[in-house]
């Protein structure tokens, strides 16, 4: 399998900056040296930038960073599907660690999210990840397994090629997330075997599904983290936002 590279730009970049940084990348993924599947999560308001161009390039999609899960309606300041896929984004990111700690989503409403997107075609990359006090004070499995059988528990009735094709994990340790501290070899090794085992565990077998890394993840230190085993690609912030910084991310 490909290995995906995604890129998270969180609430930065002006549309101006947005199309900038896409037209960039996209002359860069034409002379793309390594197989990878590139995925963008621009701000909303970019969203429809980045998809124009970046449309001509192979096994490339945008996506959005949230959404509310509901057609349309009374959901004042919130964005539903339809409009995101009218500006071109076809993934959704779900349950990222912003999204739990400073915006409160629970793993029921993560649950919803997930299966109101994927029950409309959207893909998602479903986000976990311990904090360091869960990490220190021994919860590491607990926290994953937590997250993973709550938050997709609406999804185990779903047909498996589906899920193979729109769903992957993204496993991010909230204590590597934008600190410059990369969880070590040994940390990453240990949590994606974990959370291959509850993947695995969990009705229908979901252990098919890609797991990405994602913390602190730069130009140079992608390559090793690429190498170990049980990590399908990485979800990459702060290195993504620089067109440069993220083409050597996914030619490493
Ligand atoms: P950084 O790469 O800036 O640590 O952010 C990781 C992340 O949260 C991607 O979703």
């Amino acid at each position: 399998m490909k290995k995906i590279i995604a890129a998270n730009w969180k609430m930065n970049k002006d549309r101006a900056q947005s199309r900038a940084a896409a037209e960039e990348l996209a002359s860069g993924l034409a002379g793309r040296k390594a197989e990878r599947t590139v995925m963008i999560f621009p701000p909303f308001l970019s969203i429809a930038e980045v998809s124009k161009a970046l449309g001509g390039c192979a096994d490339t999609v945008v996506g959005a960073q949230n959404f509310y899960p509901a057609e349309s309606g009374a959901y004042t300041g919130e964005i539903s599907l339809a409009m995101l896929a009218d500006a071109g984004a076809s993934w959704v990111l779900v349950g990222h660690s912003e999204r739990r700690h400073i915006l409160h989503e629970s793993d029921v409403f993560l649950a919803q999210k997930t299966q109101f997107a994927l029950s409309r075609n959207f893909g998602v990359v479903f986000c976990i990840g311990e904090t360091l006090e869960e990490r220190e004070s021994g919860k590491l499995a607990d926290v994953l397994t937590r997250q993973i059988s709550q938050g997709l528990s609406a999804v185990f009735d779903m047909p498996s090629n589906l899920l193979q094709e729109k769903l992957i994990i993204a496993y991010e340790p909230v204590w590597a997330i934008g600190t410059g501290k990369v969880a070590g070899d040994r940390e990453v090794l240990e949590a994606h075997a974990k959370v291959k085992e509850i993947l695995a565990a969990q009705p229908g077998d979901l252990s098919i599904l890609p797991v990405l890394y994602g913390g602190s993840v730069k130009p140079a230190n992608a390559q090793a983290l690429l190498a170990l085993a049980n990590v399908d690609g990485l979800l990459v912030g702060g290195a993504s936002l620089e067109a440069k910084s993220f083409l050597n991310i996914i030619n490493a």
